[in-house]
């Protein structure tokens, strides 16, 4: 993988743009503010992250990311991000976004630490207790893809099985509210299953 695409150029955003330049990709970002061009310029990137508020979600033209590997980092907060009914409606955050982005090669990661947890804690394989992020999708090509984009980016990548497990990153999760190693993560999944 050599280009990452960013929608989104907030705090999630602007973190994961550092990360993914000092991994030596390149880096396409986009904000509400650019064109249906740029938007279709970062969607074309090897992996494209949606760092964006979830209920801002449907400005979205999901043509671009038909056929694309994309991960969802969003989360839905009601607390922070006010009620959404079609959201909290849905058996998980990402089965809600795979609705609307149908043809896209959906990867739920990325959304369980804060920016600057992913600021600080980023580290070169093989430092010991290197962070652990949960990786859930149901496309396995999809999926390895963005194992190596976490592994790049500075954690142990740890698969947490299909889209809908999630759930299990999501916030109120042991995994968003808590820090893991690699094989912490994968025994707190198993004992999930
Ligand atoms: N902040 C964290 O620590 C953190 C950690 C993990 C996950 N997340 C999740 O990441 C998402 C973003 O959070 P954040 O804290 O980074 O938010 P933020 O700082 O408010 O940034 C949001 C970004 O999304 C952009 N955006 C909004 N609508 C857009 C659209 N239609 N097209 C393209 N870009 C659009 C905004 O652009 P404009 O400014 O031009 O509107 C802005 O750059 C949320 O779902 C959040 O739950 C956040």
């Amino acid at each position: 993988m050599i280009s990452l695409g960013i929608v989104g150029t907030g705090r999630l955003g602007g973190v994961l743009a550092r990360l993914a330049r000092d991994a030596g990709l390149e880096v396409r970002t986009v904000s509400s503010s650019d064109s249906p061009a740029a938007l279709a310029d970062a969607a074309s990137s090897d992996v494209v992250v949606l760092a964006l508020p979830l209920r801002r979600l449907r400005e979205l033209d999901p043509a671009p990311f038909a056929g694309r590997v994309v991960v969802d980092a969003m989360n839905h907060v009601p607390l922070w991000d006010g009620p959404a009914p079609d959201v909290e409606a849905a058996p998980s955050s990402s089965e809600y976004v795979q609705g609307y982005l149908r043809c896209a090669r959906l990867v739920k990661t990325l959304n369980h630490l804060g920016a600057d947890e992913l600021d600080d804690d980023a580290a070169p394989p093989g430092t010991p207790g290197r962070r652990a992020v949960g990786v859930a999708g149901d496309d396995a090509e999809a999926v390895r893809t963005v194992m190596a984009l976490v592994e790049r980016l500075g954690f142990d990548a740890v698969p947490a099985g299909p889209l809908a497990a999630g759930v299990l990153l999501e916030p109120r999760s042991d995994v968003f509210n808590g820090l893991y190693d690699r094989d912490e993560m994968a025994a707190l999944f198993q004992r999930s299953r």
